[in-house]
Protein backbone atom coordinates (compact mmCIF):
# COMPACT_ATOMS: atom_id res chain seq x y z
CA UNK A 1 0.00 0.00 0.00
CA UNK A 2 1.34 3.51 -1.17
CA UNK A 3 0.90 7.06 0.82
CA UNK A 4 -0.16 9.84 -2.04
CA UNK A 5 0.62 13.38 -1.16
CA UNK A 6 -2.45 15.09 -1.66
CA UNK A 7 -1.87 18.70 -1.11
CA UNK A 8 1.20 21.02 -0.06
CA UNK A 9 1.96 24.19 1.97
CA UNK A 10 4.86 26.02 3.24
CA UNK A 11 5.11 28.88 6.01
CA UNK A 12 8.36 31.63 6.08
CA UNK A 13 9.14 34.58 8.15
CA UNK A 14 9.85 37.80 6.46
CA UNK A 15 13.17 38.11 8.21
CA UNK A 16 15.98 37.30 6.01
CA UNK A 17 19.54 36.89 7.91
CA UNK A 18 22.65 36.72 6.10
CA UNK A 19 25.37 35.54 6.47
CA UNK A 20 27.39 38.78 6.01
CA UNK A 21 24.73 40.00 9.01
CA UNK A 22 26.42 36.71 11.27
CA UNK A 23 30.05 38.72 10.69
CA UNK A 24 28.26 41.44 13.04
CA UNK A 25 27.66 39.33 15.96
CA UNK A 26 30.40 36.43 16.05
CA UNK A 27 33.85 36.21 14.63
CA UNK A 28 33.15 34.48 11.08
CA UNK A 29 32.99 34.85 7.51
CA UNK A 30 30.50 34.94 4.30
CA UNK A 31 33.32 32.63 2.69
CA UNK A 32 33.87 30.14 5.87
CA UNK A 33 29.52 29.35 6.15
CA UNK A 34 29.09 29.60 2.08
CA UNK A 35 32.49 26.56 1.70
CA UNK A 36 31.46 24.80 5.10
CA UNK A 37 27.53 24.35 4.76
CA UNK A 38 26.05 26.15 1.60
CA UNK A 39 24.43 28.15 3.61
CA UNK A 40 23.51 31.84 2.67
CA UNK A 41 20.65 33.28 3.87
CA UNK A 42 17.83 32.16 6.91
CA UNK A 43 14.48 32.93 7.95
CA UNK A 44 14.37 34.09 11.45
CA UNK A 45 10.90 34.46 12.83
CA UNK A 46 9.17 36.70 15.22
CA UNK A 47 6.21 34.99 14.95
CA UNK A 48 5.40 31.76 17.66
CA UNK A 49 6.05 28.42 16.40
CA UNK A 50 1.96 27.90 16.44
CA UNK A 51 1.07 30.78 13.99
CA UNK A 52 3.87 29.79 11.48
CA UNK A 53 2.17 25.64 11.24
CA UNK A 54 -1.11 27.08 10.92
CA UNK A 55 -0.31 29.18 7.83
CA UNK A 56 1.49 26.37 6.46
CA UNK A 57 -1.71 23.86 7.90
CA UNK A 58 -4.28 26.07 6.09
CA UNK A 59 -1.94 26.66 2.64
CA UNK A 60 -2.22 22.75 2.76
CA UNK A 61 -5.37 21.74 3.00
CA UNK A 62 -6.25 24.67 0.78
CA UNK A 63 -3.60 23.33 -2.04
CA UNK A 64 -5.83 19.83 -1.62
CA UNK A 65 -8.84 21.54 -2.21
CA UNK A 66 -10.13 20.24 1.26
CA UNK A 67 -11.84 21.71 4.22
CA UNK A 68 -10.67 21.18 7.76
CA UNK A 69 -13.28 18.85 8.61
CA UNK A 70 -12.11 16.77 6.14
CA UNK A 71 -9.02 15.77 8.20
CA UNK A 72 -9.05 12.96 10.17
CA UNK A 73 -5.90 13.02 12.06
CA UNK A 74 -3.22 15.48 12.50
CA UNK A 75 0.76 15.04 13.26
CA UNK A 76 3.07 17.54 13.98
CA UNK A 77 6.61 17.59 14.57
CA UNK A 78 8.78 19.95 16.32
CA UNK A 79 11.33 20.33 18.75
CA UNK A 80 10.29 24.25 19.04
CA UNK A 81 6.74 24.13 20.47
CA UNK A 82 5.77 27.27 21.93
CA UNK A 83 3.77 25.41 25.05
CA UNK A 84 5.52 22.05 26.94
CA UNK A 85 2.11 21.45 26.84
CA UNK A 86 -0.59 21.20 25.07
CA UNK A 87 1.02 19.90 21.65
CA UNK A 88 1.24 21.85 18.48
CA UNK A 89 -0.77 19.69 17.11
CA UNK A 90 -3.79 20.10 19.45
CA UNK A 91 -3.25 24.26 19.18
CA UNK A 92 -3.36 23.96 15.65
CA UNK A 93 -6.58 21.61 15.34
CA UNK A 94 -8.28 23.99 17.44
CA UNK A 95 -7.61 27.23 15.67
CA UNK A 96 -7.91 25.80 11.95
CA UNK A 97 -10.99 24.05 13.00
CA UNK A 98 -10.48 20.78 12.57
CA UNK A 99 -12.84 19.62 14.34
CA UNK A 100 -13.05 15.52 13.33
CA UNK A 101 -8.90 15.16 13.82
CA UNK A 102 -7.23 13.62 16.61
CA UNK A 103 -4.04 15.43 17.08
CA UNK A 104 -0.77 15.16 18.66
CA UNK A 105 3.09 15.70 18.52
CA UNK A 106 6.21 13.70 17.32
CA UNK A 107 9.81 13.97 18.48
CA UNK A 108 12.24 12.75 16.73
CA UNK A 109 14.22 15.96 16.03
CA UNK A 110 15.50 16.62 12.38
CA UNK A 111 14.34 13.55 11.09
CA UNK A 112 10.60 13.83 12.07
CA UNK A 113 8.84 14.47 9.23
CA UNK A 114 10.27 11.11 7.82
CA UNK A 115 9.08 9.67 11.34
CA UNK A 116 5.51 11.24 11.02
CA UNK A 117 5.35 10.10 7.19
CA UNK A 118 5.90 6.36 8.37
CA UNK A 119 3.32 6.94 11.02
CA UNK A 120 0.82 8.04 8.63
CA UNK A 121 1.38 5.22 6.39
CA UNK A 122 0.50 3.02 9.30
CA UNK A 123 -2.70 5.23 10.43
CA UNK A 124 -3.94 5.13 6.79
CA UNK A 125 -3.92 1.40 7.54
CA UNK A 126 -5.60 1.65 10.77
CA UNK A 127 -8.62 3.47 8.36
CA UNK A 128 -7.48 7.34 8.78
CA UNK A 129 -8.14 9.22 5.40
CA UNK A 130 -6.58 12.44 5.76
CA UNK A 131 -3.81 13.20 7.22
CA UNK A 132 -2.32 16.40 7.59
CA UNK A 133 1.32 16.71 9.15
CA UNK A 134 2.83 19.98 10.04
CA UNK A 135 6.47 20.43 10.85
CA UNK A 136 7.26 24.14 12.11
CA UNK A 137 10.49 25.15 14.12
CA UNK A 138 11.12 28.60 15.47
CA UNK A 139 15.02 27.09 15.94
CA UNK A 140 15.69 30.72 16.39
CA UNK A 141 14.40 30.59 20.05
CA UNK A 142 16.70 27.73 21.08
CA UNK A 143 19.69 29.31 19.79
CA UNK A 144 22.82 30.67 20.72
CA UNK A 145 23.80 33.76 18.74
CA UNK A 146 27.47 33.77 20.68
CA UNK A 147 28.33 30.24 19.60
CA UNK A 148 29.27 30.87 15.94
CA UNK A 149 29.24 26.99 15.07
CA UNK A 150 25.75 26.57 15.53
CA UNK A 151 24.11 29.97 15.35
CA UNK A 152 25.05 30.47 11.67
CA UNK A 153 23.18 27.00 10.91
CA UNK A 154 19.61 27.51 11.77
CA UNK A 155 16.58 29.23 10.46
CA UNK A 156 12.67 29.73 11.31
CA UNK A 157 10.22 27.95 8.70
CA UNK A 158 7.02 25.54 8.84
CA UNK A 159 5.86 22.84 6.00
CA UNK A 160 2.91 20.73 5.93
CA UNK A 161 1.36 17.91 3.65
CA UNK A 162 -1.77 16.02 3.14
CA UNK A 163 -1.33 12.45 2.98
CA UNK A 164 -4.20 9.73 2.01
CA UNK A 165 -3.75 6.48 0.10
CA UNK A 166 -1.39 6.04 -3.12
CA UNK A 167 -0.56 3.47 -5.60
CA UNK A 168 3.13 1.50 -4.96
CA UNK A 169 4.24 1.02 -1.98
CA UNK A 170 5.85 3.00 0.57
CA UNK A 171 8.86 1.76 2.40
CA UNK A 172 10.80 2.87 4.96
CA UNK A 173 14.03 2.40 7.93
CA UNK A 174 13.91 4.07 11.07
CA UNK A 175 17.05 4.10 13.39
CA UNK A 176 18.00 5.54 16.58
CA UNK A 177 21.10 5.41 18.44
CA UNK A 178 20.75 7.10 22.13
CA UNK A 179 24.44 6.81 22.88
CA UNK A 180 25.28 9.35 20.71
CA UNK A 181 22.14 11.99 22.25
CA UNK A 182 25.35 14.07 24.26
CA UNK A 183 26.52 15.28 20.45
CA UNK A 184 23.57 17.38 20.35
CA UNK A 185 20.79 18.65 22.58
CA UNK A 186 19.11 21.48 24.30
CA UNK A 187 17.86 21.40 28.11
CA UNK A 188 14.86 22.66 29.33
CA UNK A 189 15.03 26.27 30.73
CA UNK A 190 13.58 25.03 34.08
CA UNK A 191 15.27 21.97 34.47
CA UNK A 192 18.30 23.42 37.03
CA UNK A 193 18.56 19.70 38.31
CA UNK A 194 21.59 17.08 36.46
CA UNK A 195 20.75 14.40 34.64
CA UNK A 196 20.84 11.43 37.31
CA UNK A 197 18.49 8.05 37.30
CA UNK A 198 17.01 6.93 40.11
CA UNK A 199 17.28 3.94 39.36
CA UNK A 200 21.51 3.84 38.71
CA UNK A 201 22.93 6.39 40.60
CA UNK A 202 26.26 6.09 39.23
CA UNK A 203 24.83 7.46 36.18
CA UNK A 204 25.08 10.66 36.22
CA UNK A 205 24.60 13.15 33.75
CA UNK A 206 26.76 11.89 30.97
CA UNK A 207 26.01 15.31 28.74
CA UNK A 208 28.65 17.86 28.68
CA UNK A 209 28.03 21.20 30.99
CA UNK A 210 28.94 23.50 28.23
CA UNK A 211 25.92 25.64 27.23
CA UNK A 212 22.62 27.04 29.20
CA UNK A 213 19.13 25.59 29.56
CA UNK A 214 17.70 26.12 26.55
CA UNK A 215 19.95 26.42 23.84
CA UNK A 216 21.15 24.20 21.09
CA UNK A 217 24.51 22.47 21.85
CA UNK A 218 26.37 20.36 19.11
CA UNK A 219 29.44 18.80 18.76
CA UNK A 220 29.52 19.58 14.85
CA UNK A 221 31.76 16.71 13.89
CA UNK A 222 30.36 14.45 15.82
CA UNK A 223 27.25 14.61 14.07
CA UNK A 224 28.78 15.12 10.87
CA UNK A 225 30.28 11.89 10.75
CA UNK A 226 26.73 10.13 11.83
CA UNK A 227 24.97 12.05 9.23
CA UNK A 228 27.21 10.94 6.83
CA UNK A 229 26.88 7.27 7.36
CA UNK A 230 23.11 7.75 8.28
CA UNK A 231 21.91 9.06 4.78
CA UNK A 232 23.24 6.27 3.12
CA UNK A 233 22.19 3.43 5.62
CA UNK A 234 18.57 4.97 5.29
CA UNK A 235 18.08 5.50 2.07
CA UNK A 236 19.78 2.65 0.68
CA UNK A 237 17.83 0.55 3.37
CA UNK A 238 14.92 2.01 1.83
CA UNK A 239 15.55 1.28 -1.27
CA UNK A 240 16.10 -2.61 -0.50
CA UNK A 241 12.65 -2.61 0.87
CA UNK A 242 10.98 -1.63 -1.61
CA UNK A 243 13.12 -3.37 -4.50
CA UNK A 244 15.00 -0.45 -5.89
CA UNK A 245 18.29 0.67 -6.29
CA UNK A 246 18.99 4.41 -5.10
CA UNK A 247 19.52 4.90 -9.23
CA UNK A 248 16.16 3.77 -9.28
CA UNK A 249 15.02 7.39 -7.47
CA UNK A 250 13.95 10.13 -9.78
CA UNK A 251 14.10 12.72 -6.64
CA UNK A 252 15.83 12.88 -3.38
CA UNK A 253 14.65 15.14 -0.91
CA UNK A 254 17.08 15.12 2.12
CA UNK A 255 17.13 16.90 5.04
CA UNK A 256 19.09 20.24 4.73
CA UNK A 257 21.94 20.26 7.56
CA UNK A 258 24.66 21.07 5.37
CA UNK A 259 25.78 20.40 1.24
CA UNK A 260 28.93 18.70 2.41
CA UNK A 261 26.68 16.41 3.92
CA UNK A 262 24.40 15.90 1.34
CA UNK A 263 27.01 15.68 -1.20
CA UNK A 264 29.00 12.68 0.90
CA UNK A 265 25.68 10.53 0.38
CA UNK A 266 25.29 11.64 -3.02
CA UNK A 267 28.81 10.23 -3.57
CA UNK A 268 28.16 7.22 -1.52
CA UNK A 269 25.19 6.56 -3.33
CA UNK A 270 26.37 6.71 -6.66
CA UNK A 271 23.93 9.46 -8.21
CA UNK A 272 24.70 12.84 -9.30
CA UNK A 273 24.35 15.57 -7.07
CA UNK A 274 21.07 17.01 -9.56
CA UNK A 275 19.05 14.28 -8.14
CA UNK A 276 19.14 15.90 -4.57
CA UNK A 277 16.93 18.41 -3.91
CA UNK A 278 18.84 21.70 -1.98
CA UNK A 279 17.14 24.98 -0.90
CA UNK A 280 19.91 25.28 2.13
CA UNK A 281 21.22 28.28 0.56
CA UNK A 282 18.35 29.90 1.35
CA UNK A 283 16.66 28.59 4.12
CA UNK A 284 19.77 27.17 6.01
CA UNK A 285 18.65 24.35 8.59
CA UNK A 286 15.22 24.55 9.40
CA UNK A 287 15.11 20.94 11.42
CA UNK A 288 11.97 18.81 10.81
CA UNK A 289 10.45 21.50 8.81
CA UNK A 290 13.29 21.36 5.91
CA UNK A 291 11.67 18.60 3.99
CA UNK A 292 8.37 19.30 4.08
CA UNK A 293 9.47 22.52 2.73
CA UNK A 294 11.32 21.16 0.37
CA UNK A 295 8.18 19.09 -0.65
CA UNK A 296 5.53 22.07 -0.90
CA UNK A 297 8.49 24.39 -2.88
CA UNK A 298 8.47 21.42 -5.55
CA UNK A 299 5.02 21.08 -5.86
CA UNK A 300 4.71 24.77 -6.85
CA UNK A 301 7.26 24.07 -8.81
CA UNK A 302 4.88 21.34 -10.72
CA UNK A 303 7.58 18.92 -9.71
CA UNK A 304 6.12 16.37 -8.01
CA UNK A 305 4.85 14.50 -11.13
CA UNK A 306 2.61 11.27 -10.65
CA UNK A 307 4.56 8.33 -11.54
CA UNK A 308 7.72 10.16 -10.09
CA UNK A 309 9.48 7.29 -7.89
CA UNK A 310 10.81 9.72 -4.35
CA UNK A 311 12.97 8.89 -1.21
CA UNK A 312 13.27 11.22 1.54
CA UNK A 313 15.92 11.18 4.41
CA UNK A 314 16.76 13.23 7.54
CA UNK A 315 18.88 12.86 10.81
CA UNK A 316 18.90 14.73 14.02
CA UNK A 317 19.14 14.71 17.83
CA UNK A 318 18.52 11.72 19.81
CA UNK A 319 20.20 10.52 17.45
CA UNK A 320 17.92 9.53 15.15
CA UNK A 321 17.31 8.59 11.48
CA UNK A 322 15.06 8.22 8.94
CA UNK A 323 14.66 6.87 4.82
CA UNK A 324 11.84 5.95 2.89
CA UNK A 325 10.56 5.63 -0.78
CA UNK A 326 7.30 5.73 -2.45
CA UNK A 327 5.41 6.66 -5.88
CA UNK A 328 3.88 9.75 -6.00
N1 LIG B 1 32.85 30.85 11.31
C1 LIG B 1 34.17 30.74 11.30
N2 LIG B 1 34.83 29.72 11.91
C2 LIG B 1 34.08 28.80 12.52
C3 LIG B 1 32.68 28.86 12.57
C4 LIG B 1 32.07 29.95 11.93
N3 LIG B 1 30.72 30.12 11.89
N4 LIG B 1 32.22 27.79 13.25
C5 LIG B 1 33.29 27.08 13.63
N5 LIG B 1 34.41 27.69 13.18
C6 LIG B 1 35.79 27.27 13.36
C7 LIG B 1 35.98 26.35 14.54
O1 LIG B 1 36.11 27.11 15.73
C8 LIG B 1 37.26 25.66 14.16
O2 LIG B 1 38.33 26.50 14.47
P1 LIG B 1 39.71 25.89 15.06
O3 LIG B 1 40.21 24.98 13.98
O4 LIG B 1 40.51 27.11 15.29
O5 LIG B 1 39.29 25.16 16.30
C9 LIG B 1 37.17 25.54 12.64
O6 LIG B 1 36.20 26.49 12.23
C10 LIG B 1 36.76 24.17 12.15
O7 LIG B 1 35.66 23.72 12.94
P2 LIG B 1 34.93 22.37 12.64
O8 LIG B 1 33.87 22.17 13.70
O9 LIG B 1 35.91 21.28 12.42
O10 LIG B 1 34.25 22.71 11.24
P3 LIG B 1 33.49 21.75 10.30
O11 LIG B 1 34.12 21.74 8.96
O12 LIG B 1 33.20 20.41 10.94
O13 LIG B 1 32.10 22.50 10.13
C11 LIG B 1 29.86 22.27 10.95
C12 LIG B 1 31.28 22.73 11.25
C13 LIG B 1 29.35 23.11 9.80
C14 LIG B 1 28.99 22.51 12.17
C15 LIG B 1 29.87 20.78 10.56
O14 LIG B 1 30.58 20.05 11.52
C16 LIG B 1 28.48 20.20 10.45
O15 LIG B 1 27.75 20.52 9.54
N6 LIG B 1 28.14 19.26 11.34
C17 LIG B 1 26.85 18.57 11.26
C18 LIG B 1 25.74 19.46 11.64
C19 LIG B 1 24.44 18.76 11.47
O16 LIG B 1 24.29 17.96 10.59
N7 LIG B 1 23.45 19.01 12.30
C20 LIG B 1 22.20 18.29 12.09
C21 LIG B 1 21.38 18.25 13.17
S1 LIG B 1 20.85 19.83 13.67
C22 LIG B 1 19.45 19.57 14.56
O17 LIG B 1 19.12 18.47 14.88
C23 LIG B 1 18.63 20.78 14.97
Amino acid sequence: MGLKILGTGYYLPETVVTNEDFTRIVDTSDEWIVKRTGMRERRIASEPTHVMAEEAARRAIENAGMSPEDIDLILCTTVTSDYITPSLACIIQGNIGAKNAVAFDINAACAAFVYALDMAHMYLQNGYKHILIVSAEGLSKITDYTDRSTCVLFGDAAGACIVGWGDGEFKSVLGSDGTGAHTLFARRPLNDVPFVTQVDPQSVDHFPDVNRPGVLYMDGREVYKFAVGAMSKALLGACEKAGLQPKDLDLIIPHQANLRIIQSAAKELGLPLERFYVNIDRYGNTSSACIPVALAELNAQGALVPGKKVGMVGFGAGLVYGGCVFTL
